[in-house]
């Protein structure tokens, strides 16, 4: 065994987005390329030596040769130690709870997330700091610029080591140890909600579908909810990770989970239905023939949360992303915590979690998590929901139309126009940006403009600024449009518009959510010219 320097020389556009940085696996294939990228997050962490690091993936094509590459480089890093998921696997949450639980420098997650695997799919790579999260974006903007300039990267010459079999072995200085992807990750869940509940819940005979659509969730709500808490076998479907997420986009939202949506749409449908992504931290909530939005699910849990044992003492706060629904807002006004407003991307909850102002976090985008971790947790969620519906005893339909009674009801709904052509799209903001100034005070049908801006957020902890974070005009009556660009696509741009009405009276609680937002839609297509720009008529994804 030893270590060699290796010239090489910067492959453009390394910039981490709004989690990680994504590329179709053949641009990851190319010699050096991953390569340039580990090195500079290693150069950028500064000395490594006697330090831990967490390594784990989603299981998507390409992994297991990535995981190989990193070890190699992490030992010729000096590494004491690095602990790496059995077969390379690790959830995005799993890595969160084990760099926490073991005291590790950071990790490093694997993962596209919900972008669709195989050869010919995407592939990611993320960094995540010692506090168990994403690393900031000053972090990952040191990591891009070292990209730029990278000249050589180091790495042991040492063989493959086996990911199969758990325990330890070494490459050259530094103790790798494969660990159970998932033993650390479900103590953590057995502390936080009342297991014994949950088992008499699915004794007395509740009925639940989980869909790990191929990903990498199958294996840990297979542990732990057939496993741990006695679901009986099959309530996991789709549980095996493959490497191309079986041909599927393992994003769960009604569109990409059909299967699951159709199991939960029959007459003898199970009690209660979720499902998670590619690297899963993510979720989606499903009543019988009920679905339940991602705004309206952290209300709802926010609501409930002294129910499950690890939120007994209260909530200190919660936090949303500004286009996540205000749902949440008002849960906090009614139990007296503030509700914070961060731009998309978990990674601004980070700050929030460690100074104790928020317990909560939750995007629409199908992300729910809270300060147990510093990621989004798909399982955690489920788990949480199965909690309060075995606590309470009523159905899911029955905790979110109570919910709508008390505080009302927040119409939520997102529309997609992916891969429109980048020029367009951004020709389409500049141009709304443009018109915000006379905005204000307009009457747009029905709806006048009360706000019309670019969100700007200031961190309350660090002060560090993030402008232009996304457009969002603001009705008298608490309706809303917002207009962002994805900062995970892969393929062209992604608008994104997402629409919300706020609906205090129960006797409007039961309209369609496109019939209820339809008004929203007209106004969005009129003041950003949507059609026109993007050449499109329709979203291609409503969620
Ligand atoms: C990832 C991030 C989330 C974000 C979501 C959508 O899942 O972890 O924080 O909300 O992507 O981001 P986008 O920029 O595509 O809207
Ligand atoms: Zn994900």
């Amino acid at each position: 065994m030893s270590i060699t320097t290796v010239n090489t020389t910067p492959f453009p556009g390394q910039r981490p987005g709004t989690s990680g940085l994504r590329k179709k696996v053949a641009v990851f294939q190319q010699a050096g390329y991953l390569e340039n990228f580990v090195q500079s997050v290693f150069d950028t962490l500064g000395d490594c030596g006697g330090k831990t690091l967490v390594l784990g993936g989603d299981g998507r094509f390409h992994n297991r040769v990535a995981v190989q590459t990193i070890l190699r480089m992490a030992a010729a890093h000096g590494f004491a130690r690095v602990l790496v998921g059995q077969g390379g696997i690790l959830s995005t949450p799993a890595v969160s709870c084990v760099i926490r639980k073991h005291g590790a420098l950071g990790g490093i997650v694997l993962s596209a997330s919900h972008n669709p695997g195989g050869p010919d799919g995407d592939f990611g790579i993320k960094y995540n700091i010692a506090n168990g999260g994403p690393a900031p974006e000053n972090v990952t903007e040191a990591i891009f610029q070292r990209t730029a300039t990278i000249a050589h990267y180091r790495i042991s010459d040492a063989a493959d080591i086996d990911l199969n079999r758990l325990g330890p072995s070494r490459i050259e200085q530094t103790e790798v140890t494969v660990i159970d992807p998932v033993a650390d990750y479900a103590e953590l869940m057995e502390r936080l909600f009342d297991f014994d509940a949950i088992r008499q819940l699915f004794a007395g005979g509740f009925r639940m579908c989980f869909d790990g659509m191929h990903a990498v969730s199958g294996p840990y709500a297979k542990a732990i909810i057939e496993g741990q808490l006695g679901a009986p076998a099959g309530t996991v479907i789709n549980a095996v990770p493959l490497e191309d997420f079986g041909g599927h986009h393992p994003d769960p939202n009604p569109v990409n989970a059909a299967q699951l949506i159709e199991i939960m749409a029959a007459d003898n449908a199970p009690d209660f239905g979720a499902a998670s992504d590619g690297d899963g931290d993510r979720n989606m909530i499903l009543g019988r023939k009920f679905d339940v939005t991602p705004s309206d699910s952290l209300a709802v849990l926010a609501a409930h949360a002294t129910l499950a044992p690890g939120y007994r003492a209260g909530l200190k706060g919660i936090a949303r992303s500004m286009p996540t629904s205000r749902a949440a807002d008002r849960v906090a006004e009614a139990l007296g915590i503030p509700c914070f407003e961060t731009p998309t991307g978990w990674k601004f909850f980070g700050n929030l979690l460690d100074a104790g102002k928020a317990t909560l976090c939750g995007e629409e985008s199908y992300g729910t998590g809270s300060d147990h971790i510093r990621e989004k947790d798909g399982l955690w969620a489920v788990l949480f929901w199965l909690n309060l519906l075995a606590v309470t005893g009523k159905s899911v339909e029955q905790l979110v139309s109570e919910h709508w009674k008390r505080f009302g009801r927040n119409y939520y709904s997102r529309h997609d126009y992916e891969a429109v052509e980048t020029e367009a799209a951004n020709e389409l903001m500049a141009s709304l940006r443009i018109k915000l100034a006379t905005l204000k005070g307009q009457d747009l049908g029905h709806h006048v403009v009360a706000l019309a801006d670019d969100f700007d957020y200031t961190d309350p902890v660090d002060g560090a600024v993030a402008s232009r974070q996304g457009i969002r005009i603001v009705m008298t009556n608490g309706s809303r449009v917002v207009f962002r660009l994805s900062g995970t696509g892969t393929e062209g741009a992604t608008l994104r518009v997402y629409l919300e009405r706020y609906e205090p009276d129960p006797a409007f609680h039961q309209l369609p959510t496109q019939q209820a937002l339809y008004p929203l839609a007209l106004i969005a297509e009129q003041v950003a010219g949507i059609a026109d720009w993007t050449g499109r008529a329709h979203p291609t994804v409503t969620t």
